[in-house]
């Protein structure tokens, strides 16, 4: 008999066929002469409903005694429900219990747990329907974001997880190095890669080399960042998408910026209906209206003076001072996307001295063409800019930053040979996934959050 996904059974009308399922027990409930149990097997939200006569030969000894968490194989008839809420259901022939759960001491019962427990028992609470739900939305962006960087073009490059270049320059970076280096082996410069080297914190500069070659190219990986901030929407191990294209200025990497988040909204609101539902329902009340809403807007842009301005005549109390200069908090951004624009926020045209120096210095001499793009309930979701393609800024930039312009001369090289104008951003995947699915914590849609003092499995 045919092994069948529970997905494919709750679309069949074949009364009367069998089908062979598997899955893990949900609930167990006997009336009279048969119980029923409700089996999830991960391929969607939905249970199956299995039905267990009394006259099956293991009843009394076996499926009585089946509680949530158990594996079991059932082969069965599919059959019409006479039961609300489901079409579907599985009359058994047989039910084989795999792999049985102490009813005593598995922690995942009936009731709804908090996502604060689950945390602590990250290697069950994917059998939970939301963080079952969280896994198919993640894996389905994640595919979606394949589709469309191939239908628009792009070379995917893996740009390396061990790097011996700080693209952020922001100090972050975790140390890489064997466990036969001891501290003075390190101290008398051996390293194993011959330099000290690090944990990426952005495949950027990596990828800008492959742009320039190949015209236009994103990198999709694992990047780590020794931020010690314990907040709602920071990881020390997340997933970034950074696409990176040649001929291309602030405008077209906007626009880029702009259509993908829009096709990846479509796409699981088109594709993961049943998951999208319950996160609309139970986790963010509205969320489905939130995302139409950005699919169907234009994107409101601003530069960053005009933000401060806002803020400033705002007559809010922030927690942190606003004046032109500063970086942007957290409450700064929420304050401008959910309060004032109600809607993705493009800011533009930050000042030169507190971002990177890569970023290409405007013709004002303060301001560099970066964009980052604030989203309402997240704040910053994607953060890009045109790079800078002129040699002689360039290594100016980078004296002012006390970088070792000999460790990048690499980086150097991409200016002195055939330079041109080019663009890109990062994408905190991890972030979309917060904003798709409402879910409060960044800790909920990674299957192993990492952050400071806490990587249990
Ligand atoms: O703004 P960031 O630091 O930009 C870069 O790293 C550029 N090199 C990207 C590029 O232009 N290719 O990071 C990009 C995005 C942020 O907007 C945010 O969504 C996410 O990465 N991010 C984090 N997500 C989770 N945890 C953290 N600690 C994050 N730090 C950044
Ligand atoms: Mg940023």
């Amino acid at each position: 008999m045919t092994k069948v996904r529970i997905i494919e059974i709750l679309k069949r009308d074949d009364f009367g066929s069998n089908v062979l399922v598997n899955g893990w027990v949900r609930t167990r409930r006997d009336t009279g002469s048969f119980s029923f149990l409700e089996i999830n097997d991960g391929s969607c939200l939905a249970n199956l409903q299995i039905i267990a006569d009394e006259k099956l030969d293991n009843y009394e000894q076996e499926i009585k005694k089946i509680s949530a968490g158990c594996s079991i194989v059932v082969s069965g008839e599919i059959q019409a429900s006479p039961a609300k809420g489901q079409a579907i259901e599985l009359v058994a022939r047989s039910v084989k219990v795999i792999g049985w759960a102490d009813p005593e001491t598995y922690p995942l019962q009936k009731k709804r747990h908090s996502f604060e427990f689950l945390r602590n028992i990250s290697h069950l609470r994917p059998r939970t329907n939301a963080l079952g739900a969280v896994s198919r939305v993640r894996s389905r962006l994640n595919f979606a974001i394949h589709q469309f960087f191939e239908k628009e073009g792009f070379v995917q490059v893996h740009t390396p997880i061990i790097t011996t270049s700080d693209c952020e320059g922001a100090g972050e970076m975790f140390q890489v190095q064997s466990t036969q280096q001891t501290a003075a082996t390190q101290e008398a410069g051996e390293h194993f890669f011959g330099k000290q080297a690090g944990l990426t914190v952005s495949g950027q500069l990596q990828a800008e080399v492959y742009a320039q070659a190949l015209g236009q190219v994103y990198a999709f990986g694992p990047t780590f960042r020794a931020e010690n901030s314990n907040t709602s929407r920071h990881l020390a191990e997340f997933w970034m998408l950074e696409p990176e294209m040649a001929f291309c200025d602030l405008d077209c990497n906007m626009l880029l910026a702009e259509q993908m988040l829009k096709y990846l909204l479509s796409d699981v609101i088109e594709n993961c209906q049943e998951d999208m539902n319950l996160f609309n329902a139970f986790i963010e009340k509205g969320l489905l209206d939130k995302l139409e809403n950005v699919i169907s807007s234009r994107f409101e842009h601003i530069t960053y003076t005009e933000a401060i301005e806002r803020l400033l005549s705002s007559g809010r109390k922030f927690e942190f001072p606003i004046k032109w200069g500063i970086d942007l908090q957290s409450e700064h951004e929420r304050y401008l996307t959910e309060e004032v624009f109600k809607l993705p926020l493009v800011v533009t045209d930050y000042p030169a001295a507190i971002k990177p120096f890569y970023m290409r210095v405007s013709d004002d001499g303060t301001t560099v063409a970066a964009m980052d793009i604030l989203v309402p309930g997240i704040g910053e979701i994607i953060g890009g800019s045109q790079r800078e393609e002129r040699y002689d800024i360039l290594v100016s930039r980078m004296e002012q930053a006390g970088i070792d312009l000999e460790e990048y001369d690499w980086y150097l090289d991409l200016r002195r040979y055939g330079s041109v104008p080019h663009s890109g951003f990062g994408l905190g995947f991890e972030r979309l996934v917060q904003f798709v699915t409402g879910m409060a914590n960044i800790r909920e849609v990674i299957p192993f959050p990492r952050t400071p003092g806490y990587a249990p499995c």
